[in-house]
């Protein structure tokens, strides 16, 4: 499939079949391929915590969040789930990834002199400059590559993702045992889709005029009707969303999988536990002096 179609086909699948196990060796194409984005200074602090349903511990299993209202229930069904996680101190060892660089001739043209370069100018100034680009956000947009670049593959290989925020985390950090210098970005729940490989449509997104500019904020980049044709053919511009059939197939996929009206009984257990959750990791974390 080309690199246009499968970017038109992904779309957050939220409805997986809990019983078809993942390959692993799928989950491994996914990690290979967030290994290969693009990294600022090659840092590469974007780290993955592969969590297998079949083998996981039951600690772990325990520790999956409940989730939000409307996507709770796709923790539950998912075979697999990545801990997308970003590893600060990474950034700690940047020079060493800059002399890397050098070396691979993928920065600089005469390596002694971008050695010296990096040693006496560039690698003071991060250092100098580390806690400002700790906040500055590259380093997240960058392991938000690594993940898009995860996510592409994973539906080239069939499978169905969709990516989850966590927000009380403390159960979560304390039984996968991670080291203080990760953060929790998200949860992708991975798995063979339940749903119609169309899932409803393309998602609404708003238009590109509004979105982009071309020499001047606020001057829209023209949008050419050509070019949108072509991306129709090419399958990456697909049907909107919602298919005139996709409230029968959500009805019948939360009957096959038992999944409760989204904003029905289980909605309230679900926010008395993340209030309950957030509230007790605010105070651990007070007593722990974070
Ligand atoms: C970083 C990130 C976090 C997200 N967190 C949640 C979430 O907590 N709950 C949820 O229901 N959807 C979550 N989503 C999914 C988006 O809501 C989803 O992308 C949106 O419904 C659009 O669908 P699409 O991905 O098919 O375009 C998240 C998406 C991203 C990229």
């Amino acid at each position: 499939m080309e690199l246009k179609e499968v970017i038109g086909n992904r779309r957050s699948i939220r409805f997986l079949l809990p019983h078809k196990p993942v390959e692993r060796e799928k989950i491994q194409k996914m990690l290979e391929a967030a290994t290969l984005s693009s990294f600022w200074g090659n840092v590469r602090a974007l780290r993955a915590l592969v969590i297998e349903r079949d083998t996981a511990a039951q600690e772990v299993l325990d520790a999956i969040p409940p989730g939000t209202a409307i996507g709770g229930w796709q923790f539950r069904l998912a075979p697999v789930l990545i801990v997308w996680l970003v590893d600060w101190s990474a950034i700690d060892v940047q020079g060493d990834r800059l002399h890397e660089l050098v070396d691979a001739g993928a920065a600089g043209i005469d390596q002694e002199a971008s050695h010296r370069y990096l040693d006496e100018s560039l690698i003071p100034f991060f250092k100098a400059a580390g806690d400002s680009i700790k906040s500055g956000g590259m380093t997240e947009l960058d392991c938000g590559q690594g993940i898009a670049q995860a996510t592409l593959v994973a539906f080239e290989e069939g499978l169905g993702t969709c990516l989850l925020g966590v927000p009380a985390q403390k159960k979560l950090r304390r039984a996968l045992e991670l080291p203080e210098s990760c953060d929790i970005l998200c949860v992708q729940t991975v798995g063979y889709p339940a749903e119609s490989p169309e899932a409803g449509g393309q998602r609404p997104r708003l238009p590109l005029e509004q979105l982009y500019f071309l020499n001047s904020y606020g001057e829209s980049f023209p949008r050419s009707e050509e070019v949108v044709e072509e991306l129709k053919r090419d399958r990456m511009l697909q049907e909107p969303a919602p298919l005139p059939w996709r409230f029968d197939e959500l009805r019948y996929l939360a009957k096959a999988l038992d999944i409760p009206p989204i904003f029905g009984e289980e909605v309230v257990e679900i926010g008395q536990e993340m209030v309950k959750e957030m509230s007790e990791a605010q105070g651990e974390g007070e007593g722990e002096g974070e």
